[in-house]
């Protein structure tokens, strides 16, 4: 197993709930599959269920409630000491289900990763899974981008395809990308370290090392 605590890629990660790809994460860096370490989870719901699974991971959680602050800057800031003062290099939003500041993703621009439920730019949102299912594509997939101040907007670093069946609905379609998010995260978040990125405009080109 690599030695997740002398990893030099230090991770901070947003969530809002269920935090499965959050655990995917923590999974692949105990199994030793992805050099990193997570320093930090931070919540803007108490009730979020990933907490607890962090938890077991022995990862330290935060709880910033967003309604205990004025302004949308104001929890962001908290937020931002938070995660510098752990010295994260990069931050994953894992359902993270708020919009980040700009001066947020100013910040820590060009280190923060999202991932979505949808082919971007195709459906961006929310219930991206429903809005595929009703345009009637034939197929979906996830995205994993660096953040902008826009919604699910930013350079695509990953994507991967899953085909839509006639017989799915929202849930069962949602089921089918989510295996593939769990993967997809973890490719990039390991490509995010290597250095072999390179952001272009809106493209991110990735260079062979030899
Ligand atoms: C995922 O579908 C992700 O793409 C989207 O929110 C969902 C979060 O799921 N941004 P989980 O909390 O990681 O299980």
């Amino acid at each position: 197993m690599a030695d997740s605590v002398a990893s030099k890629n230090p991770i901070g990660i947003l969530i809002s709930g269920r935090g499965s790809n959050m655990r995917a994460i923590l999974d692949r860096i105990a199994s030793g599959s992805l050099d990193a370490r997570v320093v930090l989870v931070i919540s803007n719901e108490a009730k979020a269920a990933g907490l607890a699974a962090a938890r077991e991971f022995s990862v330290p959680t935060l709880v910033i409630d967003h309604r205990d602050s004025p302004t949308r800057e104001e929890h962001d800031a908290k937020m931002a000491e938070a995660l510098e003062d752990r010295g994260v290099r990069l931050i994953c939003l894992a359902g993270y289900m708020r919009l980040l500041s700009p001066s947020f993703v100013e910040r820590f621009a060009g280190r923060i990763l999202n991932i979505h439920p949808s082919l971007l730019p195709a459906f961006p949102g929310k219930e991206a899974q429903r809005q595929a299912i009703e345009a009637g594509v034939k197929f979906s997939g996830c995205t994993v981008h660096y953040v902008d101040e826009h919604v699910d907007s930013g350079p695509i670093v990953l994507q991967e395809a899953v085909p839509v069946l006639d017989e799915d609905d929202a849930e069962t379609l949602a089921a089918r990308i989510l295996e593939k998010e769990h993967e997809l995260y973890c490719r990039a978040i390991a490509l995010h370290f290597s250095g072999r990125l390179r952001v272009s405009g809106r493209r991110v080109l990735t260079h062979n090392t030899c």
